[in-house]
C-alpha cells in the first residue's frame, strides 16, 4: 500500500515516500505528497524539510499504469509548482533511480543530495512522451541547454557523480547516511538563513540558436520515426523564453503526446519486458548460482564479441580457439570494439584495460575447467559442436552451465553429446554481439529450472534483453526471418527490385532492408543452411552459384565498388533475376510498397503465430522483443504482433488467405491460432 510519512527529526520534517516496488508517483501518492508537504509548511516548528523514498530507490516516475488514463489533481506538475512556492527549504535525498517524474521532484527541491550509486534521468522518450513535471525546463536552468538537450533526447541517466560535476545534484552522500546527509545540509541551509534556491528562477545560459537546429536533424536522424524527441528538442528551446511559457509548452507537448499512439505502443514494450522476465513455471526461490568465470570456445565474429559483452561486465573469460591464427585474429578485432566502445562511453583507459585484462586468451579446450558457464561458439555444424559438448561433459567442472550460441542446430541433439543434459541450453547473441540487446535463452527439453534461471540472471548482468524460447529449429527469431527472406525472393522473381524492397522496408521503419542486410551478412550463410535441407530460394541460390556472397565478394544483390559499404544496384542482378524468372515461366510485373510491406510482415506474423500455439514463444510479447531488440523492427510499431493487431487480425488473415492461393504457398494459409482469434474477434492482445 502507498504511503507517504512525515517524521520529524527536531525542526527538519522528513517526508518519506513509500510506494514499492519503485515509488512510482500514483495519484494516491502525489495527493498524500501533497497534503505532506502542506502540513509541513502550515507547522511552524518545521524549518526545512528532507523529501526521500523507502525501499530500493527514489521515485522512479509517474506511475506507467495510470499515465494515458484521464488525470486528476494533483499532477506532478502541481506538486512542483508547491514546491517552488515553499517558503521553507526543501532538500531532496536521492538513492537509485530518479527517474521522469522523480527526478521533476527532485528538480523542484531546492536542493538535492544524493548516493554516489544513484542515477538520473528523464526516460520519458522511450516511452513515447517527454517529462510532464517541469523536467524539460528546469533542466536546462540546472545544468545549461545542452546537456539538458543530451540527457532529454536520448533518454539517458547519468550516475551521481556526473550528477553532482554537472550541477544536478549539490552534495554526494554515501547510501548508509544518505538521510544524515541531507538533514545536516536542511540543517545548515536553515542556521544560514539560505533562501530556497528554486530553478524556477534562473535563466537557462544563453546558446547559440543552432544548437536547436543540430539537435533536431540529429534526432531525426538517430531516432528516426519517433516522435517524441523530436518534440523534446522543441520542448527544451522553449527553456530559453520564460520558465512559464516554457512550461505551457511543455505541457502542451505532453498532452498531446500522451493522446498519440507512439505512447501506448511504446508502453506496450516496456510492460513486454516486465513480463518477459516472468517465466511462470520457474521456482522464484531458487537458490542463486554465481557466475564467477566464464569461457568461451571458438574466438570468431560472435566468440570474441561474447567474451567483450563478460569482461565489460568486470567476469573474467578465458578465450579458446583451436586455431592460432584465428585466436590471434578473434583478440585483435574485440581490442578493436572494444576500444571504439569505450571511446563512445568515455570509458578511463585505466578501465578499459582493467577489462581487457579480465580475457585470458587459450588454445586448451582443457581451459574450460574452471568456468561456471562455458559459451560455445564454433562453426555452425551439428557433429563439430556434439564432438566439442562431448569433451567439454569430461572437463568441465560439476554444476557448470554449458551453453552454445547456435543460430539453428537442435539443442536436444547437443545436449544429448554430453550425460548432464540438464546443465545444457542455448544462449543465442545476435550480431555484433557486444552491440545487440537481445539473446534468446534456447531451454531445451532436459534443461533444469535452475540452469535456466541462473542464465536469464547472468544474461541481465550482461545488460542484455533475456528472452527465453523453445529449441525449436532457427528458435523464434531466425524462423521468422525464414519467412521473410523466402517472401522477399519471391518478390524479385515477381518483378520488385532490391532496392524498392529494401526501401518500403526501410520506409516502414527498419535500419536496413533485408537485401542490404543479407548482402553485409552474407549470402553464403543462409545458402549452405538452405542446401543442407533440401529447400530453394531461386534468386538468392542464383546469386551463390555466380559468387555474389555480399559485401565480402564485392557484390550480392548490390555492387559494392572499391570495398564501398554503399550498394549501387547491379545489371548483373537484374539479368540473373530475369534468368530465373524465364527458367519459372513467370511474368515480371511490378509491386506496391505496400504490398511490399505486407508480403513481408505478414508471413512473418503467420509463423510466429504457429510458434506461439507450439509453445516455442511463450507469448506474443517476447515475440515483438525478439523482433524489436534483435531485427530492427521499429519499437514505435510495437513489433510484429502489436503491428498485426493494429492492421487487424482478420486483415492480416484475409490477405494471407488470398497470397496462398494467389501465390501457390501452402504455408502462408493462415495459421490455425490467426484463424481462432479472428473468428473470436480476436486479436493476439485482446
Ligand atoms: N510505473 C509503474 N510501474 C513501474 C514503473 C513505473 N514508472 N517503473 C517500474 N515499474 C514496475 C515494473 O512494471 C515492475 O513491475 P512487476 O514486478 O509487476 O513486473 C517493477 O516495477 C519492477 O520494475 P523492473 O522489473 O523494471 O525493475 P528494475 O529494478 O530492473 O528497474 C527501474 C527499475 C530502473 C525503475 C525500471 O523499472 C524503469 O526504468 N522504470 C521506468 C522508469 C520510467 O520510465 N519513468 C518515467 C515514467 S513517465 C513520467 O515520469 C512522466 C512524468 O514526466 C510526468
Ligand atoms: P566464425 O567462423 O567467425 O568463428 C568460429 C570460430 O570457431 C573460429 O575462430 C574457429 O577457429 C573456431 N573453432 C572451430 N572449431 C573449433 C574447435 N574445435 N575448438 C575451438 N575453436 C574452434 O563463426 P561465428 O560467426 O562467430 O559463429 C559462431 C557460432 O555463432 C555459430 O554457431 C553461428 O551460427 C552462431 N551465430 C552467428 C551469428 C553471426 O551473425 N555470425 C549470429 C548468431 C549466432
Amino acid at each position: 500500500m502507498a504511503e507517504v510519512r512525515l517524521e520529524r527529526a527536531g525542526e527538519i520534517a522528513i517526508i518519506e515516500i513509500d510506494n514499492p516496488p519503485v515509488n512510482a508517483l500514483s495519484h494516491a501518492v502525489r495527493a498524500a505528497l501533497a497534503s505532506r508537504i502542506d502540513e509541513a509548511m502550515t507547522d511552524d516548528a518545521v524549518k526545512a524539510v528532507v523529501i526521500t523514498c523507502a525501499g530500493r530507490t527514489f521515485v522512479a516516475g509517474a506511475d506507467i499504469n495510470e499515465l494515458g488514463k484521464p488525470r486528476s489533481p494533483p499532477l506532478t506538475v502541481d506538486i512542483a509548482a508547491q514546491l517552488d512556492d515553499c517558503a521553507k527549504p526543501v532538500v531532496a535525498a536521492i538513492h537509485g533511480t530518479a527517474l521522469g517524474g522523480g527526478l521533476e521532484l527532485a528538480l523542484a527541491c531546492h536542493w538535492r543530495v544524493a548516493a554516489p550509486d544513484a542515477r538520473l534521468g528523464l526516460p520519458e522518450v522511450k516511452l513515447g512522451i517527454i517529462p510532464g513535471g517541469g523536467g524539460t525546463q528546469r533542466l536546462p536552468r540546472a545544468i545549461g541547454a545542452k546537456p539538458a538537450l543530451d540527457l532529454i533526447v536520448s533518454g539517458d541517466t547519468i550516475g551521481a557523480q556526473a550528477a553532482l560535476e554537472a550541477g544536478l545534484v549539490d552534495a554526494l552522500a554515501t547510501r548508509d547516511d544518505l538521510r544524515a546527509t541531507a538533514v545536516a545540509l536542511a540543517r545548515r541551509i536553515v542556521a544560514e538563513k539560505r533562501p530556497p534556491k528554486r530553478l524556477r528562477d534562473r535563466a537557462v545560459p544563453p546558446v547559440p540558436a543552432e544548437l536547436f537546429t543540430r539537435a533536431r536533424s540529429d534526432a531525426a536522424r538517430r531516432y528516426r520515426g519517433f516522435e517524441a524527441p523530436l518534440k523534446a528538442v522543441d520542448a527544451v528551446a522553449a527553456s530559453m523564453t520564460c520558465f512559464d511559457d516554457g512550461l505551457k509548452r511543455e505541457q502542451a507537448i505532453f498532452a498531446e503526446l500522451l493522446r498519440g499512439p507512439q505512447f501506448g505502443t511504446l508502453r506496450h514494450v516496456f510492460f513486454a519486458e516486465r513480463e518477459a522476465a516472468k517465466i511462470s513455471d520457474l521456482p522464484t526461490d531458487l537458490p542463486p548460482r554465481e557466475i564467477a568465470q566464464a569461457a568461451i570456445v571458438g574466438a570468431g565474429t560472435m566468440g570474441g564479441g561474447i567474451a567483450l559483452c563478460f569482461a565489460d561486465a568486470g567476469i573474467p573469460v578465458t578465450l579458446i580457439d583451436s586455431d592460432r591464427a584465428a585466436l590471434e585474429r578473434g583478440l585483435a578485432a574485440l581490442r578493436r570494439n572494444f576500444e571504439s566502445s569505450a571511446r563512445r562511453r568515455n570509458l578511463p583507459a585505466a578501465e578499459l584495460d582493467k577489462r581487457l585484462g579480465l580475457i585470458k586468451p587459450s588454445l586448451r579446450l582443457a581451459d574450460a575447467a574452471s568456468a561456471d558457464l562455458v559459451v560455445e561458439a564454433v562453426f555452425e555444424d551439428l557433429p563439430l559442436k556434439q564432438s566439442i559438448f562431448g569433451k567439454l561433459d569430461e572437463i568441465a567442472k560439476p554444476g557448470a552451465i554449458l551453453a552454445t550460441n547456435t543460430s539453428y542446430q537442435d539443442v536436444n541433439l547437443i545436449a544429448a553429446a554430453t550425460k548432464r543434459p540438464a546443465d545444457v541450453l542455448g544462449l543465442h547473441f545476435f550480431s555484433p554481439a557486444h552491440v545487440m540487446r537481445l539473446v534468446e535463452v534456447v531451454r531445451a527439453s532436459a534443461t533444469a529450472p535452475a540452469v535456466l534461471a541462473a542464465s536469464l540472471a547472468l544474461v541481465r548482468k550482461l545488460r542484455k534483453l533475456p528472452v527465453v524460447v523453445g529449441a525449436a529449429p532457427g528458435f523464434v527469431g531466425n524462423r521468422m526471418l525464414f519467412e521473410r527472406a523466402r517472401e522477399a525472393d519471391r518478390l524479385l522473381r515477381d518483378g520488385a527490385l532490391p532496392r524498392d524492397v529494401d526501401q518500403a522496408m526501410v520506409e516502414f521503419g527498419f535500419p536496413m532492408g533485408p537485401f542490404a542486410a543479407t548482402d553485409l551478412a552474407g549470402l553464403d550463410i543462409s545458402w549452405r543452411m538452405r542446401k543442407a535441407r533440401g529447400i530453394s530460394f531461386p534468386v538468392a541460390d542464383a546469386l551463390c552459384e555466380a559468387g555474389r556472397f555480399g559485401q565480402k565478394t564485392g557484390k550480392g544483390y548490390y555492387r559494392y565498388d572499391g570495398g564501398s559499404r554503399d550498394g549501387m544496384a547491379d545489371d548483373e542482378t537484374e539479368r540473373i533475376v530475369a534468368s530465373v524468372r524465364e527458367r519459372l515461366g513467370v511474368t515480371s510485373r511490378p509491386v506496391a510498397a505496400g504490398v511490399i510491406v505486407e508480403r513481408l510482415i505478414y508471413p512473418m506474423v503467420n509463423q510466429a503465430a504457429r510458434l506461439l500455439e507450439s509453445g516455442v514463444a511463450l507469448r506474443p510479447g517476447d515475440i515483438d522483443l525478439i523482433w524489436i531488440n534483435g531485427y530492427g523492427f521499429p519499437a514505435w510499431r510495437g513489433g510484429p504482433m502489436f503491428y498485426a493487431d493494429q492492421v487487424g487480425l482478420a486483415n492480416v488473415r484475409d490477405r494471407l488467405a488470398h497470397l496462398a492461393r494467389e501465390l501457390g504457398e501452402k504455408a502462408l494459409a493462415p495459421a490455425p491460432l490467426i484463424e481462432r482469434r479472428v473468428k473470436e474477434g480476436r486479436g493476439f492482445y485482446s
